[in-house]
């Protein structure tokens, strides 16, 4: 361990593992974790060949890794099937009546899926989708609440070679449609509602508006009977989850699909336009989903393990369901608010079902701060041994207090850098072996070659921030965007030269650990969701009375990051104030709840450049400052602070 490990450790800077901790530990010291990585990244053929022997793969591959720049084809001439690998191999051992998904309702309601009932399950929902005309390859969206039912969905589609893309169930009607134009999606499988603080989500009736104008290329939706809210049945269209699986049998074998086979597509927003969709396929990315819960979260077969994702998200996909699975683990799913019906849920969760690891997001970990300790004292929370974040960095002060008031001063913490792209963890501390700073993610995962560079693509040194980038294929990475290699290639392998530009600023201290600062694109993190500022605009922008607007972020206690838009009004319209509700409103309903923006500033016209491009930075720093209030419909003169700004061009 250098000597600057040393200084911080004194200074209680940095926390090393306990020694119990490090021997009960797959990887057990720095050392080890230095001599794995240099190997993972000098021979990735031997690692991660050592690593995929792990799996269960229906035809070994011939080769490891095919690599032209930017297109990577890891495990050629490998064929496996995911849903094998997350349950039918654990049924020849004692996993078979292990639980493999602990599940409780909003409302209440607890149920435990053991893995051969879970296995059960899934080969007769893939039997339902077959009997639906769902082929290998089609594409299946999938919007759900967190219930059983939404992994058994996708474990269906993975079973058949169906590609699923699942939309998280806070997405409005009209971003379902644009992710099944954009996908060509033959079926949507949904639910009639979801509970949401007590409400019931109509997911359906977002379905059927989604699916309104024109009859697309949905062919089938298949409805899950979950909240018993009334819905709409489309003769010919819809069919009840319930009634198809009386039809079918458990009996359907995995289909041995190669390992480039696309397993899903995921949206996430960019800097411009609409949400793009990230592609994944099967071998590399279940290896790293299992190889990353395996080494992060040490998961082992008495662990009760919690992530609390929803499955809407990239993490949901590898840390709810294809990760956790494929190592065996028992994977708990919670379908509610964490404020419901008081702000102990996660707590009471914790207590009763003995979890082990706990992986949340930091906006969470801020809202449990604010609500007060007092609502954690009332439970017992000894069973944890592990504590994970991630989403966005985790403040010092927030890492103390999860530290001590969850964690009870005894769990590691693993702050896990990654993104919807690289569809696993990339950058952290492995709990039993490398030191954890607050405030840092930590260092590259095996196989991972990530590293800051400046603007002319120069790797810097220690202390200087820049871009981080990842000079190396790894095997969960995308492999596309849906429908658009050019848009692939530009977005992520063309800003620095020869590397992934992950669109992250950071800086690495002296002992190389990474400190992410944020986007250094026009994505905001708003609690932990990502949204992109074009996708806002181009929202508000197509309601009538907007002639233009420009959204941005400003710091937020709670979200990490609140979403700010000025707004220019159509010539003859007045400023009054239900607008700002109504264009708030509009967001929502065309892109969905989370994107709505906190503060909406109407403006007489907007700061630009001489060369007419908006002055964001600008905007940035009057949105930085306080709300207006007082009188609501005044119109601010953005250009004359455009002018007596020093950077007018
Ligand atoms: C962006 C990716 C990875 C799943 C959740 C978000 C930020 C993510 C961290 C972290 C600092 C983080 C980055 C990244 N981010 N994890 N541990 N520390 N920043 O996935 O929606 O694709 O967003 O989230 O800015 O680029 P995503």
């Amino acid at each position: 361990m250098s000597t600057a490990i040393e200084s911080n450790l004194k200074e209680k800077r940095v926390f090393k593992p306990t020694k119990e901790f490090s021997k009960a530990a797959r990887i057990q010291s720095l050392a080890q974790y230095r001599e794995m990585w240099e190997e993972s990244i000098e021979r990735p053929d031997k690692f991660w060949g050592r690593e995929a022997s792990e799996l269960t793969w229906q035809t070994k591959w011939s080769k490891v890794l095919d690599w032209k720049e930017p297109y990577a084809q890891w495990f050629v001439g490998g064929k496996l099937n995911v849903s094998e690998n997350c349950l039918d191999r654990h049924l020849l051992t004692a996993r078979k009546n292990k639980a493999a998904i602990i599940w409780e309702g909003e409302p209440g309601e607890k149920r435990v899926l053991t893995y051969q009932q879970l296995h059960r399950e899934v080969c007769r929902f893939a039997n339902v989708l077959k009997r639906n005309k769902i082929k290998k390859g089609d594409r299946v969206l999938i919007y759900m609440p967190m219930i059983p039912e939404a992994a058994v969905a996708m474990l269906a589609c993975a079973r058949i070679g169906a590609t699923h893309s699942v939309v998280f169930g806070g997405f409005s009607a009209d971003s379902i449609r644009d992710r099944i134009t954009d996908s060509k999606a033959v079926m949507v499988i949904t639910t009639d509602g979801g509970y949401r603080r007590g409400s019931i989500v109509p997911l359906k009736k977002n379905v059927d508006d989604a699916l309104r104008d024109d009859p697309q290329s949905i062919k089938k939706v298949i409805v899950f009977r979950r909240a018993g809210n009334d819905v709409h049945i489309e003769e010919g269209r819809d069919v009840w989850w319930h009634r198809e699986m009386d039809y079918v049998n458990a009996v359907c074998p995995a289909e041995p699909l190669d390992s480039e086979h696309p397993l899903f597509i995921l949206y996430t927003s960019g800097s411009t336009g609409k949400p793009k969709g990230i592609l994944h396929t099967t071998g590399g990315y279940l290896l790293q989903a299992y190889a990353t819960s395996k080494y992060v979260f040490d998961l082992r077969d008495e662990d009760v393990y919690w992530c609390t994702a929803d499955i809407g998200w990239v993490t949901g996909h590898s840390y709810v369901v294809y990760g956790p699975l494929a190592c065996g683990a028992t994977s708990l799913m919670y379908e509610g608010a964490p404020n419901w019906p008081e702000n102990d849920r996660f707590w009471r969760i914790i207590e009763e079902y003995a979890v082990t690891v706990f992986y949340t997001a930091p906006t969470a970990i801020r809202a449990f701060i604010r609500w007060g300790d007092q609502w954690i004292k009332k439970h017992d929370l000894s069973s944890l041994r592990l504590l994970g974040s991630v989403g966005e960095p985790i403040s010092p002060d927030a890492w103390m207090w999860y530290h001590n008031v969850i964690g009870g001063g005894r769990c590691p913490i693993v702050d896990t850098w990654w993104q919807t792209e690289t569809g696993a963890i990339m950058i952290t501390t492995l709990p039993g072996a490398i030191p954890a700073k607050p405030g840092s993610a930590g260092l590259p995962f095996f196989g991972v070659d990530a590293v800051i560079v400046d603007d002319d693509g120069k790797e810097v040194g220690p202390n200087v921030g820049g871009k981080v980038v990842i000079r190396k294929p790894w095997p969960s990475m995308l492999r596309s965007i849906y429908g658009d290699k050019p848009r692939y290639k530009k977005t992520y392998w063309s800003e620095v030269k020869g590397a992934y530009f992950a669109g992250d600023g950071a800086h690495r201290d002296k002992d190389g650990y990474f400190l992410i600062a944020g986007r250094i694109d026009d994505v905001l993190n708003v609690a932990g969701h990502r949204l992109g500022t074009s996708e806002i605009e181009g929202a508000l922008g197509s309601h009538p009375a907007v002639a233009e607007a420009a959204v941005v972020g400003r710091p937020d206690e709670l979200k990490g990051q609140g979403v700010v838009a000025f707004v220019v009004l159509k010539g003859g319209i007045a400023v009054e104030p239900h607008l700002r509700e109504e264009l708030r409103q509009h967001v929502g309903q065309v892109i969905g709840p989370i994107a709505k923006p906190d503060d909406i500033r109407f403006a007489e016209g907007l700061p630009k450049t001489r060369s007419g491009k908006i002055m964001r930075r600008l905007l940035k720093e009057i949105a930085g400052g306080k709300a207006i209030t007082g009188d609501t419909t005044t119109l601010e003169d953005l250009s004359i602070i455009a002018k007596l700004s020093s950077n007018s061009d």
